[in-house]
């Protein structure tokens, strides 16, 4: 089963983010964890990043077409992206939100998702095991 992987703006940088929130791992380390935690569960899967919304728009219409499952880190756009949330509502399989923080613990701006309303569900707070409890659920989902 293939799935598409999608992190927002700013996660390339993950290792010059705020430690405290973030940690210390570097995106290439994110990269190849998910990768490991995804073939160890029998998914092939795909991760890009992008700094810019019309990309992962490009992206989510992508998925939509070859009915492709979809984890995503809208990071920023999460919180006010319409653009990015109607895409979203187009996919034809599962949509897993995921964050590596918790955004309902830090900053008012960041207690609102626009995408929640359109994911199966949103996984966040639990540094990149977030990526891993997607793939989890996936796994169950795909089961069905
Ligand atoms: C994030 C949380 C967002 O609020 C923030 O803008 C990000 C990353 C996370 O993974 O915790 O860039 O999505």
């Amino acid at each position: 089963m293939k799935i598409l992987v999608i992190n927002g703006p700013n996660l390339a940088r993950l290792d010059l983010r705020d430690s405290g929130i973030y940690g210390n791992a570097t995106y290439p380390e994110l990269v190849a964890f998910i990768e490991q935690s995804a073939v160890a569960r029998g998914f092939t899967c795909e991760i890009r990043q992008s700094d810019t919304e019309a990309e992962i728009i490009g992206w989510l219409h992508e998925a939509a077409d070859a009915r492709t499952p979809v984890i995503f880190n809208p990071a920023a756009f999460t919180h006010y992206s319409y653009a990015i949330r109607d895409a979203a509502q187009m996919l034809t399989a599962p949509l897993i939100e995921v964050h590596l923080s918790n955004p309902m613990s830090r900053e008012e701006f960041r207690h609102t998702s626009v995408i929640s309303g359109v994911a199966t569900g949103t996984i966040a707070g639990f540094g990149p095991n977030s990526y891993l409890l997607a793939l989890e659920a996936l796994q169950g989902l795909m089961k069905k």
